[in-house]
């Protein structure tokens, strides 16, 4: 009993020597009771998702080789080869996506209540600047992984920049001549990016703090007893938590893909979920829809506080502006839907040379039928070729893995396997473009032959079966490009 009293003093004295030592009582301030909903946590939940990847991002940055000739490789290598790399990388993808979806409520909640009413406009002009700072760490952070999506992504972005004059120039390769692209938007990734975020978010924390919580937007309602702000932080603390193990547990169930390393010249891609409105937009009008949009966005967020200027949060006195945020709401998801199901597009320049090559097949008229359909297959071979050219490499080696087997070595086989598989990983993005189930199926083959190839003792007659089905795999490809 005295020895259990003894203890209970000296941790209750501990805990006053940290308390002392780290001025912890400033954090004893009162808030309102509604602060702990989770209404008023999602900007909480959102930096504690913001702690997450910036953690997580530091180690991954310790693999990860921003140069467009390892990039991929490094994350792959990452992937299959360290200890726990995979579920780091996944901790990492889910906790941007969490941090998007609560970024994106938090936004919503403190419009709906509005919560940038005076004297809180600054404070919601720091959010927009957060907002669109988070848009960019996600957006360069797709980039990095450098599959078919990233090259795109970043095809889009020198395409932007041109457009966009000399407001775009930092964005294109004439900014820092003789560093890639890849490489400075990993450097943004990294430092500049997370450097303003984290700037606007003190800023932003401070003004919560000095300007105090928000009231609630509707009438007769009780704000509950006021509570200590350090009993909120132990409740978001319990949030934390809950967060990091449902984002652990998506990384170990769901997996982020990585596509294999990119082609020039195609757009064969969607972008990630955030960017689908955006993206249906540039379907319907091209790349200057897709400026627009966003200037609009960025302008419309801005001018929120100065349009709605009227003392009064309360909901049912701010009907036209509350009503006017939920359709433009309705609006993006059913965007975001439209680019769900949307098939990929030529935007690009890089594009438009297939798409003339098609446009001329579809134009020929019958008296000029067939010197037209010359010209315009060889402009599709001069298009298409390495394509053809690259499958046939695949069915060469192909035989020389067969020989290999034949002659019972092993050690070359799984060798040449190895090369069968990067030769098709650099081909696989304009495949699926075409039949994604071809792509599929034929990097199935591949795996599992390399797998079977790399058993001490495989056995010979599912190495014959298997390649027989990825050369008729691969053969039926080809007849794809033909
Ligand atoms: C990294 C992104 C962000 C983080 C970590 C963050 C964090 C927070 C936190 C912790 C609060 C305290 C109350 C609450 O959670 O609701 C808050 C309040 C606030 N946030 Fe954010 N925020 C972010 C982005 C934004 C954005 C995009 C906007 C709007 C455009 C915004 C506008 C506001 C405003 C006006 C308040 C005061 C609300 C009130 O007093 O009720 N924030 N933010």
């Amino acid at each position: 009993m005295a020895k259990d009293r003894a203890l209970e003093n000296s941790d209750r004295g501990l805990r006053t020597w940290i308390r002392e030592r780290l001025a912890m009582g400033n954090l004893d301030y009162q808030v309102p009771g509604y602060a702990n909903t989770l209404a008023f946590s999602l900007g909480g939940v959102t930096l504690i998702s913001f702690l997450i990847l910036v953690i997580s991002g530091i180690i991954l940055a310790q693999f990860y080789k921003p140069d467009p000739a390892a990039a991929n490789g490094s994350l792959r290598m990452l992937m299959t080869q360290i200890n726990m790399g995979n579920i780091l990388r996944g901790v990492h993808f889910w906790a941007a996506q969490v941090a998007m979806v609560t970024l994106i409520l938090h936004l919503l909640r403190v419009f709906i209540y509005g919560s940038y009413k005076r004297p809180r406009e600054i404070n919601w002009l720091i959010g927009v600047g957060l907002f669109f700072g988070m848009i960019g760490l996600y957006y360069t952070g797709t980039v990095l992984k450098w599959d078919q999506e990233a090259l795109e992504a970043l095809a889009h972005t020198k395409e932007v920049a041109e457009l966009a004059g000399v407001f775009g120039l930092f964005f294109t390769d004439k900014f820092a001549q003789g560093a890639h692209l890849l490489t400075r938007m990993y450097s943004i990734h990294i430092s500049l990016l997370p450097l303003l975020v984290v700037g606007l978010l003190t800023i932003h924390l401070l003004l919560v703090k000095g300007l105090k919580i928000s009231p609630l937007p509707w009438d007769n309602v009780s704000s509950g007893d006021n509570q200590s702000f350090s009993q909120h932080l132990v409740n978001l603390s319990g949030y934390g938590f809950i967060l990091l193990g449902v984002i652990t547990i998506l990384a170990v169930l769901l997996p982020p893909e990585l596509g294999p390393v990119p082609v020039e010249g195609i757009e064969a891609t969607k972008p990630p979920w955030l960017f689908l409105g955006i993206f249906s937009i540039e379907n319907w009008t091209g790349l200057q829809g897709l400026i627009w949009a966003s200037v609009l966005l960025a302008l419309g967020l801005v001018a929120v506080p100065f349009i709605d200027r009227a003392a009064t949060n309360n909901i049912k006195q701010r009907k036209p502006i509350v009503g006017a945020g939920i359709l433009i709401v309705i609006f993006a998801l059913a965007l975001t839907v439209n680019g769900y199901v949307a098939e990929p597009e030529q935007h690009l320049d890089m594009g438009e040379e297939v798409e003339q090559v098609n446009t001329d097949l579809d134009n020929q008229s019958p008296a000029s039928e067939d010197s037209a359909e010359k010209t315009a297959e060889e402009e599709i071979d001069s298009v298409l070729a390495p394509e053809i050219k690259k499958l046939n490499n695949a069915l060469v080696v192909m035989e020389e893995i067969e020989k290999a087997v034949k002659a019972n070595d092993f050690h070359e086989a799984v060798e040449k396997a190895g090369e069968l598989d990067e030769i098709l990983d650099a081909i696989n993005a304009q495949i699926a473009a075409k039949d994604k189930e071809r792509a599929a199926d034929l990097k199935e083959h591949v795996h599992e032959l390399v797998e079977i190839l790399e058993k001490p003792q495989p056995d010979l007659e599912e190495v014959n079966d298997l390649i027989v089905h990825t050369e008729e795999s691969v053969e039926k490809a080809v007849s794809l490009f033909e």
